[in-house]
């Protein structure tokens, strides 16, 4: 691989801090727990590629980080038989960088763009008539003598992921052929993620712990799989290696992790949300100067459980902290302040519209 290449290229999609969670990750459709609609969806798409010998139409993945998308466009590539390009669209610069990507892939293989909504512009417009015709359009020379030269590509298929999809320019959006959306886990799902992860890194843990630990999860593979990882150090530190639901306790205190799965930042968010605006609405852009966070960040990353939860709802004028917020960091000594305003005269309504009530 030449330099340029290897710079726009991840080697591998598991660094090496994330070789164990690496580990952890389903390699087929069948050992992929959770997201039953999009795996049915998905196993059609890739057996009727497979029947007619052709690349799969290109695949849009969107919802939370931490969610699969990464694994799934792994196992897609599996599924398929051919070999899977890892990149992402803050790493892909420059055309060029594109173009040196797309002529190194081979027939069917499987092009992995990893916040697909950050490509520049640029690069954008090399993509799509690479998705489209499996065309690479170059332009030879400059000023008024300039052409472009149309070059073909093996066909392949590109797996763009997002966590959001609204975030895609349209044109883009339109090139593929299957959105789809990510969820949030159920706990059972997520209980058994942690039942399976366990046997893979040869812990013993029963279920009650694993229950505790699906339910911390915040809706998230990764999120469990880190937690079970730290609780199995606390077992073998404090205790006889195996993993009761006293060590998961015992871990989530010292991890700072609440039983709805909150961490510190989570807290301070809410809190600065009720205590520093009065419940808010605040806009994003005020909450991030206080948190010190990037805005993207507490859209992408905290938000999206914390509405979940049916913690914080957003209105048109920003964000607000909820009853449900503000009685659980009451429950946690936080203070209370009265909120700024009035109280929705109709609440069950009020709580369901945005964020669908309770956990799953
Ligand atoms: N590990 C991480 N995500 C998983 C999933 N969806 N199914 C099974 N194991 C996993």
């Amino acid at each position: 691989m030449t330099d340029d290449l290897s710079r726009v290229l991840a080697p591998d999609p598991v660094e090496p801090a994330d070789a164990v969670e690496g580990s952890l990750r389903p390699r087929t459709l069948a050992e992929y727990i959770g997201q039953r609609e999009v795996k049915a969806n998905l196993s059609v798409l890739l057996e009727a590629a497979r029947g007619r010998h052709e690349p799969a139409d290109h695949v849009l993945l969107y919802g939370p980080p931490g969610l699969g998308k990464t694994t799934l466009a792994t196992i897609i590539a599996r599924e398929l038989g051919v070999s899977v390009r890892y990149t992402s669209g803050p790493a892909v610069e420059r055309p060029g960088d594109l173009a040196a990507i797309l002529t190194a892939l081979d027939e069917g293989d499987v092009l992995f763009i990893d916040e697909i909504h950050r490509l520049n512009r640029a690069v954008e417009e090399i993509l799509y008539p690479a998705m489209e015709d499996f065309a690479l359009d170059v332009m030879i020379g400059k000023g008024p003598s300039a052409r472009s030269l149309r070059l073909s590509l093996k066909p392949f298929t590109v797996v763009g992921a997002t966590t959001r999809a609204g975030r895609i320019s349209s044109p883009l959006r339109d090139r593929f052929g299957a959105t789809y959306r990510l969820d949030f886990y159920t706990d059972l799902e997520l209980t058994e993620i942690v039942v399976r992860s366990a046997g893979i890194i040869g812990v013993e843990i029963d279920l009650a712990a694993a229950e505790a630990i699906a339910r911390r999860g915040r809706g998230t593979p990764r999120i469990v799989n880190r937690l079970l990882k730290r609780v199995r150090d606390h077992a073998q530190v404090h205790g006889d290696g195996r993993v009761h639901l006293a060590a998961v306790i015992d871990a989530m205190q010292m991890l700072e992790i609440d039983d709805e799965g909150l961490d510190s930042t989570d807290r301070k968010l809410l809190a600065a949300i009720i205590q520093k605006f009065a419940s808010g609405p605040v806009g994003v852009a005020a909450l991030a100067a206080v948190l010190a966070e990037e805005v993207e960040t507490i859209e992408d990353v905290y938000e999206p459980f914390l509405l979940r939860l049916g913690f914080i709802d957003r209105t048109p004028q920003g964000r607000i902290a909820t009853d449900l917020a503000r009685a659980h960091l009451a429950r946690r000594g936080f203070e209370i302040p009265t909120p700024r305003r009035a109280e929705p005269d109709m609440p069950g309504l009020w709580e369901d519209s945005t964020n669908g009530g309770a956990r799953a």
